[in-house]
């Protein structure tokens, strides 16, 4: 087994910040910081497809170090949310210019009950080889970001059978069948549990879960049907001792009921401010964010002015990783990602 660079010793700002220890500047890295805006990333999805990047350990380490040149603070593995729902029995595609695509939607209680609740190492042994050879080509540089999906992500794209705006189907499946909505999250709150302990093992420094979706449901409808799931999953992997960070989007109404499920941070989107997000989920927990993706299309200026309100915002407390407030956009200039970084550094010196 890896040992951990986290823990009370750690020397790398972005494990210190999350756990709300002093840093030197603001750490900072970007979600989807390894995609379409860099045009290494291109050059490889040329000859390859997105899960074959995924899938061939080799590919999947040269792609998470890609973003390593612009100075960002931690590496996030390379694969995807969906990876688990193939071997659970549900495979799926992403198709060009529509995103993934489940190739049988989920309708019935039938459905639910074929799924496998698997063992990582069964269907997702590549994942966990890709951060064995990641952590070894690091060689200790940066720490090493881990995800999973939460389960109501999945589940929205399980039932939807791809994007969706209003997740129509998923929500009349959870509000119409509670019962058969709880046995599907239940079973994604497993896997996900299980493949998170296991990337733990295999030498990631902390852990993200995507609930990308979740701010689609009220705070009492968060309650009743995800907390508990999401609980499963985030208040075990807590005990390991590594950083958990709780992410979602449009979560502004949410984020008391996100802390109380668990998270050491919990991720905030550019429409919450964050004195009122840390205000939300409390004094003991960090938090990560939150510049608005599309500063990033800016000119350059401009998205360093945007930085700096987040840093003012933030108000240079311990316990804050500087990110965007969702993934970055293809269309991204590279120059002005690297210009953002380099302006946390500079401009947060303590
Ligand atoms: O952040 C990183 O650099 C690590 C890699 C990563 C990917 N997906 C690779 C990817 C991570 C952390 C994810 C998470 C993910 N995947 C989420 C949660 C984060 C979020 O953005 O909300 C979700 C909802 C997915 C599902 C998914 N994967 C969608 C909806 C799409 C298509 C949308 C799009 O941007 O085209 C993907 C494809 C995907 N996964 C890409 C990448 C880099 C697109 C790149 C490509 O086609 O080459």
């Amino acid at each position: 087994m890896a040992p951990s660079q986290s823990g009370p010793m750690s020397n790398f700002r972005f494990l210190r910040a999350c756990m709300r220890q002093s840093v030197d500047v603001t750490p900072v890295w970007f979600m989807r910081q390894a995609g379409r805006y860099m045009p290494e990333y291109r050059a490889l999805r040329e000859k390859h497809t997105l899960l074959e990047l995924c899938k061939k350990p080799e590919l999947a380490c040269e792609v998470t170090l890609q973003p390593l040149r612009l100075g960002v603070d931690a590496a996030i593995l390379f694969a995807d949310i969906l990876l688990p729902l193939e071997p659970m029995g549900a495979p799926f595609e992403f198709a060009k210019g529509e995103g993934p695509v489940v190739h049988s939607p989920i309708a019935s209680r039938a459905q639910i009950d074929a799924l496998r609740v698997i063992e990582p190492q069964e269907g997702l042994g590549y994942v966990l080889d890709a951060v064995r050879m990641i952590r070894r080509e690091l060689a200790g540089r940066v720490p090493l970001i881990g995800f999973a999906g939460a389960p109501f992500t999945l589940a929205s794209y399980l039932i939807e059978g791809g994007k969706s705006s209003a997740f129509a189907k998923a929500k009349r499946f959870m509000y119409a069948e509670p019962e058969t909505f709880s046995v599907l999250m239940g079973k994604l709150a497993e896997v996900v549990r299980r493949f998170l302990h296991k990337q733990i093992d295999a030498g990631v420094d902390a852990v993200q879960l995507f609930d990308s979706w979740v701010g689609q449901l009220s705070a009492e409808d968060y309650r009743t049907y995800v907390a508990p799931h999401v609980s499963h999953i985030l208040k075990d992997v807590e005990k390991r001792g590594v950083p958990v960070i709780h992410f979602g989007t449009g979560t502004y109404h949410l984020l008391e009921e996100q802390a109380a499920a668990g998270g050491t941070v919990i991720g905030l989107d550019w429409r919450t401010p964050i004195p009122v997000g840390r205000e939300k989920v409390g004094a003991d927990r960090a938090v990560q964010g939150n510049l608005d993706p599309i500063t990033l299309l800016a000119p350059r200026e401009l998205a360093e002015k945007h930085a700096a309100r987040v840093l003012e915002a933030a108000g240079g407390k311990p316990g804050h990783i500087f990110n965007l407030g969702h993934g970055i956009l293809p269309e991204t200039p590279v120059g002005t990602v690297e210009a953002v970084i380099d302006f946390v550094h500079r401009t947060s010196a303590r």
